[in-house]
């Protein structure tokens, strides 16, 4: 029993189990994103009232320090860092752990 059990943990590790399990923590973190509220301005292709995460993503890449600035952004509110004077409000009650999966999600939004 316990021998079958692990031939199908490599069996399935071996084809691509993983890719599943991927697209749940994609759909995961999706739904966080909606949880927070952050589609109503914001959508990952297009530029709703704040710009679309791909753009986000483009302008902060190879920035190391975009994690940590951008959390700065969405806890204290951003005005000005885009072309629109439209504030992103404040969100003064994600915990540090959640800006940092929220930001590290909009960084990975690759064209
Ligand atoms: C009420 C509208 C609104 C909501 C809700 C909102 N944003 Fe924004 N967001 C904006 C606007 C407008 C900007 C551009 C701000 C600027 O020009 O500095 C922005 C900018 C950003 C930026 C770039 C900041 C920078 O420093 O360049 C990130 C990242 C971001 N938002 C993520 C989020 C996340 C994550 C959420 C959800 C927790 C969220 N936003 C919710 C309107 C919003």
């Amino acid at each position: 029993m316990k021998i079958h059990h692990l031939l199908c943990a490599s069996l399935l590790a071996a084809s691509g189990f993983s890719s599943v399990h991927a697209a749940d923590e994609v759909t995961a973190m999706s739904d966080m994103v909606r949880a927070s509220g952050c589609f109503s301005c914001h959508s990952v292709t297009e530029k709703i009232v704040g710009p679309a995460f791909q753009s986000v993503s483009a302008k902060y890449a190879g920035d190391k320090d975009a994690v940590a600035n951008l959390m700065q952004s969405v806890r204290n509110g951003s005005v000005g860092k885009w072309s629109s004077r439209v504030a992103m409000p404040a969100h003064p009650s994600l915990s540090n752990d959640d800006l940092k999966k929220l930001v590290t999600w909009v960084l990975a939004q690759k064209p």
